[in-house]
């Protein structure tokens, strides 16, 4: 039977992927520990390693899961960001991922963050408990008729720019791949990066992060944004330069910022750490502001997702031929 090492588990990884269609087929072996170097070791035996947002699938790393003979390595999330495609190619290791398993978990998730942040419902749901019902600071504002922003209109941005339509705002979207029916149909605009930042009073992010998006946010264009923005970034951390994001809240210029990601979220997120002293300075910082909203990249976190994302990992793994290293269908 074809064994899966299956790195970074949780409960929750550990029971979706046990029960989905094709799993009596695989032997999975659980690890709760992260995908590097060393702990790649580990897979040995294995003919496939499945890995997420956080494990670092550097040359390093797949030179060392080659070694052991693994064939594919099964990414359980969307973005490959943390995988260097190239070492793989040339040490024969298939890739694979889910690239769509649920637009709609992460969608209605940035939405959710914006309107607990801008009706302040993170702030009252404390205030509630502590029996203390005034109304002073709860002040929010109304998403009909704002402008809102989208970065990315791929599966994700689209879902998320409807919704906010739906909520009667005006949506600038910014994608270097137009998708221009699907604007006209929905009532978008698309417009360059520099007008979406210039006139947007909330923005969302949903592109990649690639080199070209890496702190596509930072001093010198946060500085263009409207005064007050609202920044949500259910992406990719790295998107922004968290230092500037910092210094746009002291000074008051960002009006409130909703994350589901953060740059350097590796080692954190995902870990219960309460009890800790937390050593990540700027992190630290972001959650002292009363306008800053943090989840640890939660998002994808539905049973819907869940369920999709261990059902296409375990057909992606039944679909290697393990003697050539072929696969079927979806790679990257
Ligand atoms: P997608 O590939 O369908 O769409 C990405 C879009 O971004 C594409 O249309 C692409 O043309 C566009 N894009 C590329 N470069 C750009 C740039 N410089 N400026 C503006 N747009 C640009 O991806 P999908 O499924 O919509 O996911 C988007 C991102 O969401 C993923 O890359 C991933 O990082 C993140 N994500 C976060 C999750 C979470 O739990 N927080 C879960 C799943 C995805």
């Amino acid at each position: 039977m074809l064994k899966l090492a299956v790195y970074d588990t949780k409960p929750y990884d550990r029971e979706y992927l046990s029960a989905a269609p094709g799993s009596d087929r695989v032997e999975l072996q659980f690890h709760d520990f992260r995908l590097n170097p060393e702990t790649a070791r580990l897979a040995k035996g294995a003919a496939a390693v499945c890995a997420f947002v956080n494990d670092q699938l550097d040359r390093a790393c797949l030179e060392v899961l080659a070694e052991t003979g693994v064939k594919l390595v099964a990414l359980r999330c969307a973005g490959f960001n943390n995988v260097d495609v190239e070492a793989a190619n040339d040490l024969g290791i298939a890739l694979v991922r889910v690239p769509a398993y649920s637009p709609h978990s992460v969608a209605e998730h940035a939405v959710g963050l914006l309107l607990t942040l801008n009706r302040k419902i993170h702030r009252s749901y404390n205030r509630v408990r502590e029996q203390n019902f005034s109304l002073g600071g709860l002040v929010g504002f109304n998403l009909h008729g704002k402008t809102i922003g989208v970065i990315g209109t791929g599966k994700i941005g689209q879902l998320t720019a409807q919704i906010f339509r739906g909520f009667g705002a005006e949506v600038l979207v910014q994608d270097p791949y137009p998708d221009n029916d699907w604007a006209d149909e929905q009532g978008m605009r698309y417009v360059d990066f520099e007008t979406l930042l210039k006139e947007s009073e909330i923005v969302s992010l949903h592109a990649p992060l690639m080199p070209e998006t890496l702190h596509m946010l930072n001093e010198e264009t946060i500085a263009t944004m409207r005064p007050g923005v609202y920044i949500v970034n259910t992406s990719r951390g790295k998107l922004i330069d968290t230092s500037a994001l910092i210094a746009a809240l002291k000074s008051g210029h960002v009006g409130g910022v909703a994350l589901d990601v953060y740059e350097e979220e590796e080692g954190i997120f995902f870990e219960d750490l309460s009890g800790l002293v937390l050593a990540d300075d700027e992190l630290a910082r972001l959650l002292t502001f009363p306008n800053v909203l943090i989840t640890a990249h939660q998002a994808f976190l539905t049973d819907e997702a869940l369920s999709e994302i261990a059902r296409v990992t375990i057909e992606n793994v039944l679909n290697l031929d393990a003697e050539t290293a072929y696969i079927e269908g979806t790679t990257l």
